[in-house]
C-alpha cells in the first residue's frame, strides 16, 4: 500500500500539518509506505484555462505539478490535508486540484479513463482540515474534495475536520482529533480492496 500525503498548508509544523502526521503515523502503523510532501515546498502554479489537455489529458503547464500528479497516479491513494482560508481549502490546495483539469479533460473530453494505480487498487483519498473560527463549516472544501477524487478516479474514504483552532499547534489541545486522524489513515490504508470500481 503505497499512499502520498500532501500538506497543503503555508504554515509547516501548523495545525494541519500536525493532523497530517498522525494520519501518516496511522497508516504507516499498518503497513503503508507513505511519502509526504508539502506544496509550499514546491512551484505549482494556477490552471491556466488554456485547453491545451484537451488533446492528451496531460497539463502542459511545466512545473512541479507534473511530478507530483503522476506521484498521485501512481499511490493506491492520497491524503489531502489544507486549513481553510476564506470558507475554501487555502490557495496551494486549490491551485494543486484545479490542475487536475486534465484528467478530467482526460476522461470528459477524451472518453478515456483514469488509470489504476499499478497494485490494480481502487485508488482511495482522505481529506484533513482545520479552520480558526468554532462555527466554521467545511461543506465548501468538502464539495472540492469529492470533486477532486472523483475526478482522480478515487474513493472519499473520510474527513477529519477541526474547527476552532487558530494559533500554530492549538491542534495539540485536541488529542481526540488528533486520535481520528490517526485513525483515518489506518482506515485509508486498510480500506477494502473488494470496493466496486464505480461510484463516488
Ligand atoms: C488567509 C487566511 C484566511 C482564513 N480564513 C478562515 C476562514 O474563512 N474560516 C476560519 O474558520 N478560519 C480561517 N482562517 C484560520 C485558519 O483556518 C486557521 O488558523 C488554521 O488552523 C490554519 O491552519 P495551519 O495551522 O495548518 O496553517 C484563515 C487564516 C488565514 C491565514
Amino acid at each position: 500500500m503505497r499512499l502520498l500525503a500532501i500538506s497543503g498548508s503555508p504554515r509547516n509544523g501548523g495545525n494541519t500539518e500536525c493532523l497530517l502526521e498522525r494520519s501518516v503515523a496511522g497508516a504507516q502503523s499498518v503497513g503503508a509506505v507513505v511519502e509526504q510532501v508539502a506544496l509550499n515546498r514546491l512551484r505549482i502554479g494556477p490552471c491556466m484555462e488554456c485547453n491545451r489537455c484537451y488533446a492528451s489529458g496531460r497539463c502542459v503547464v511545466e512545473d512541479d505539478f507534473q511530478l507530483l500528479c503522476d506521484k498521485a497516479l501512481i499511490a493506491d491513494g492520497v491524503i489531502l490535508a489544507a486549513p481553510i482560508f476564506f470558507m475554501n481549502v487555502c490557495a496551494q490546495a486549490k491551485a494543486f486540484v484545479d490542475r487536475f483539469q486534465c484528467l478530467w479533460a482526460l476522461r470528459y473530453v477524451l472518453g478515456q479513463s483514469v488509470p489504476l494505480p499499478p497494485s490494480g487498487l481502487r485508488r482511495r483519498v482522505a481529506f484533513l482540515s482545520t479552520a480558526g473560527w468554532q462555527k466554521t463549516k467545511f461543506d465548501c472544501a468538502l464539495t472540492v474534495v469529492r470533486a477532486f477524487s472523483a475526478t482522480i478516479d478515487a474513493k472519499l474514504v473520510g474527513s477529519v475536520c477541526i474547527n476552532g483552532v487558530d494559533a500554530i499547534q492549538d491542534i495539540e489541545k485536541h488529542p481526540e482529533a488528533l486520535d481520528q486522524a490517526f485513525a483515518l489513515g489506518q482506515e485509508l490504508a486498510t480500506w477494502p480492496v473488494s470496493q466496486p470500481l464505480t461510484g463516488d
